[in-house]
């Protein structure tokens, strides 16, 4: 396939593994990126900016095909060494950065000064703008569906997609909610360039989590993520299960809750252990409502090449629609 997405990533299918904390591993992205599409490492599921270097060679040893860094800037009281880790992905050459969170503007210009290619990934238009404006390459834009942040606007991709299209210079890359080559087809139609996902890419055989958090995902229906922080307008979607019923009972509970209410049950030590250990109930399991249409655990290699399939078919039903 050819876009200005692939031609940007130099990859043969615009189809990109978003970053993904405790999940975006060398195993995930070199076979992400092996099969033809973009697979990124994400840097703070690694503890140092040393390690994420180490995490890096690794996943060179697993593909000689091109790979990204996700930096992700979320509040924090205690903020990570960000600039080490964007340190360590220039010094090993990683041709692509994904930036997420706020106040991206001198990770963005750092990382252009390196000759790197930057991808912002966004919940709205008018922060796509902003990013526009920073200099960044393209952007990917998260609709309501997406699992994680996708922000506090609720805005489905069909209407974000669109909108953003007409408006960025930039390629855009539609991500939320995509799970196959059908809903591919359908945002490159709005004008997107490329996709990103997420959950499509945790259920598959070489994403890093316990059988019984795969299984989880398979057997979900598009009714079972739930919106936790929304009362601290720090929106995620999570699968549902006991933590994140409980973090919206709690928040919506007379008095409501803090953080450091909340922070027992989301810790991201806590997750990364029920991720490990296979207990679905035990943390948070970040999932979009496309695990409504995910019903296999295919390679990452097989999910590529059908996806591509059926974006050809479905672009071949609606053409034969439009010849009628
Ligand atoms: C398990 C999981 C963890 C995620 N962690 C991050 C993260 O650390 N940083 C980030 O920018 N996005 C993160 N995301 C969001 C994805 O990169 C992607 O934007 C989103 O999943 C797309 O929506 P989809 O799940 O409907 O495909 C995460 C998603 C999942 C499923």
């Amino acid at each position: 396939m050819r876009t200005r997405v692939t031609a940007l990533l130099k990859i043969r299918y615009p189809i990109i593994q978003g970053g993904m904390q405790w999940v975006g591993r060398a195993e995930l992205a070199s076979a992400v990126s092996h099969a033809g599409g973009l697979g990124i490492l994400t840097s703070l599921t690694q503890p140092t900016p040393q390690a994420l270097g180490e995490e890096i060679d690794r996943c060179r040893r697993m593909t000689s095909e091109p790979f990204g860094v996700n930096l992700t800037v979320l509040p924090t009281a205690n903020p990570p060494r960000y600039d080490d880790y964007l340190g360590v992905a220039i010094d090993r050459q990683v041709p692509v950065l994904e930036t997420a969170g706020s106040n991206m503007a001198t990770f963005i210009a750092r990382a252009k000064a390196a000759g790197m290619v930057v991808v912002h990934k966004c919940t709205s238009v008018r922060h796509a703008l902003s990013a526009q404006a920073h200099g960044v390459d393209a952007v990917s834009i998260d609709g309501f569906e997406a699992a994680g942040h996708a922000g506090e606007d609720d805005i489905g991709a069909l209407v974000l997609i669109r909108i953003a299209a007409r408006r960025l210079a930039v390629p855009v890359v539609a991500s939320g909610g995509i799970a196959d080559g059908a809903a591919m087809a359908a945002v490159m139609a709005l004008g997107a360039e490329g996709v990103n996902m997420g959950t499509r890419f945790c259920a598959t055989q070489e994403a890093p989590l316990h059988p019984n958090i795969k299984r989880a995902l398979v057997s979900a229906t598009e009714r079972d993520t739930k919106l936790i922080f929304r009362t601290l307008r720090n929106t995620g979607r999570v699968l549902r299960n006991a933590i994140s019923e409980e973090v919206v009972a709690r928040e919506q509970a007379p008095g409501g809750a803090t953080f450091p209410d909340l922070h027992p049950l989301v810790a991201g030590a806590r997750g990364r252990s029920a991720l490990e250990r296979g207990a679905v109930d035990d943390g948070l399991v970040w999932a979009g409502q496309s695990v409504g249409v995910i019903d296999d655990l295919p390679t990452c290699g097989d999910l590529i090449a059908r996806m591509v399939a059926e974006y050809r078919e479905a672009i071949a039903r609606c053409q034969a629609a439009a010849l009628e």
